[in-house]
């Protein structure tokens, strides 16, 4: 069947000769998006919902990749062979490339009527600002220091919530014991990175996260603290099943909403994704902080970037962009995707346990500062630091390298990001 405008279109053609036809772009909203799972399509039709009751046409595409290369070789493509969508979802660091190319539509006018500056967490404003001006909308604040755990046979286990990491090695043990798979994970390096951005926060705390991973800045008692991390990742490889190799995150997640793995780490997506099954937290699943991460918020947010060579009109771009970032869109929304909302004004009524848990960790931690971003989603360096990270981290979970290797190749790649760093500085000055 043909869309609605295409059919007025030819009615308005059919019914009078000298129709100055409207271009359908004008008042519609052509995005382009990573979500593809069960959760996603469910958070993806929310915003459509939105968009439409704004009186908005919606068309859409989806590719999956999470915004890792994957989603972003397609975007690129798009956008150089002339034809960027209206709007992109996009993470972190992707952002600022972006804006650098000079790319996007300024939203400076749209964020100052709303007031952006006042609700949007400090970490995150820090992502959708280039160079002082608003280049994205921010949608959510999901956060990546989670475990996802299967109430059933967390209780089948007589095992309680692990605050330490010695907690979660003996629950680990058990379910291993009754030949469940302890820890669900897929096959992707960023999946493998987000299991060891949750290690690194938890074994060395927030300082040394933020000093070596988001500023890049080495002290020499930053070894032993790679080989205390890597330890930590070469103990948790012996709880991965086979299937790990092959396998998407959201497999891994029917896995732990079967019962046939006990957890996994990962993102708050999964909350969203368990909602879209109609599970509910502390009945058939738990949402518990990766120990000793408590008190830290590891955040990825969905933000959407517009694109200035796109036809659609000012007005259009600048009320879909005001329909993301409005209280009523994020609350609905965030309800689905199972984040925090990215504003800290959305009333918490409506979310469950785990995204009500999610608001308050976002609030504490923004006045903290202990809100960092996730290195796995490359919201805490830009992409090429990202992708030479995930080799590492990947080689060293699927064994390819030893500890003292991957110690090695770590610091390399830190060393050589703070000198690319600072060459670039210079050359600007
Ligand atoms: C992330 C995104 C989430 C979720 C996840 C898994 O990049 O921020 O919203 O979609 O990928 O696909």
């Amino acid at each position: 069947m043909l869309p609605h405008h295409t059919l007025v279109l030819i009615g308005l053609l059919l019914a009078s000769p000298v129709v100055v036809a409207q271009s359908p772009s004008e008042n519609t909203v052509d995005v382009l998006h990573w979500w593809v799972s069960d959760g996603e399509k469910r958070s993806i039709d929310t915003i459509r919902h939105h968009i439409e009751n704004q009186g908005m046409n919606w068309h859409d595409e989806a590719f999956a990749g999470s915004g890792t290369n994957r989603f972003s070789d397609i975007l690129r493509q798009r956008v150089e062979a002339g034809n960027p969508p209206m709007a992109s979802q996009v993470i972190g660091y992707d952002i600022h490339e972006w804006a650098k190319k000079d790319k996007l539509v300024i939203l400076d006018d749209i964020a100052s009527e709303q007031q952006w500056d006042e609700v949007i967490p400090f970490g995150i404003q820090h992502l959708s600002k280039y160079r002082d001006h608003w280049v994205a909308a921010p949608i959510n604040a999901h956060s990546t220091n989670w475990m996802w755990v299967n109430h059933a046979q967390l209780t089948r286990l007589g095992l309680t919530k692990p605050d330490t990491w010695n907690d979660l090695l003996r629950m680990l043990d058990a379910a291993k014991s009754a030949q469940i798979i302890p820890i669900a994970i897929g096959h992707e390096a960023w999946e493998h990175t987000l299991l060891f951005e949750s290690v690194a926060a938890g074994s060395e705390g927030a300082e040394f996260y933020r000093r070596v991973f988001m500023d890049l800045t080495l002290k020499p008692s930053d070894t032993e603290a790679f080989e205390r991390i890597f330890q930590r990742m070469s103990t948790l490889r012996s709880y991965l099943d086979s299937g790990s190799g092959m396998r998407s995150w959201n497999q891994a997640t029917d896995l732990v909403r079967s019962g046939h793995a006990l957890l996994q780490v990962q993102g708050s997506w999964v909350n969203g994704e368990f909602s879209a099954h109609g599970l509910i937290p502390g009945q058939d699943y738990d949402c518990f902080h990766f120990p000793d991460t408590q008190g830290v918020v590891l955040f990825n947010s969905d933000q959407y970037i517009l694109f200035k060579d796109h036809p659609a009109t000012p007005e259009t771009q600048s009320r879909f962009v005001s329909t993301l970032m409005s209280v009523s869109l994020q609350r609905d929304l965030n309800i689905a995707t199972g984040a925090a909302p990215a504003r800290v004004d959305v009333p918490k009524s409506g979310f469950n346990q785990c995204g009500r848990q999610a608001i308050n960790d976002m609030r504490a931690a923004n006045m903290r500062r202990t809100v960092m971003g996730s290195i796995a989603m490359g919201n805490a360096n830009p992409s090429a630091v990202k992708n030479a990270l995930y080799q590492v981290i990947s080689d060293h979970l699927m064994a390819r390298i030893d500890n003292a290797q991957a110690v090695n190749r770590l610091e390399h790649v830190i060393k050589r990001a703070m000198h690319s760093r600072e060459t670039n500085h210079a050359s600007v000055q």
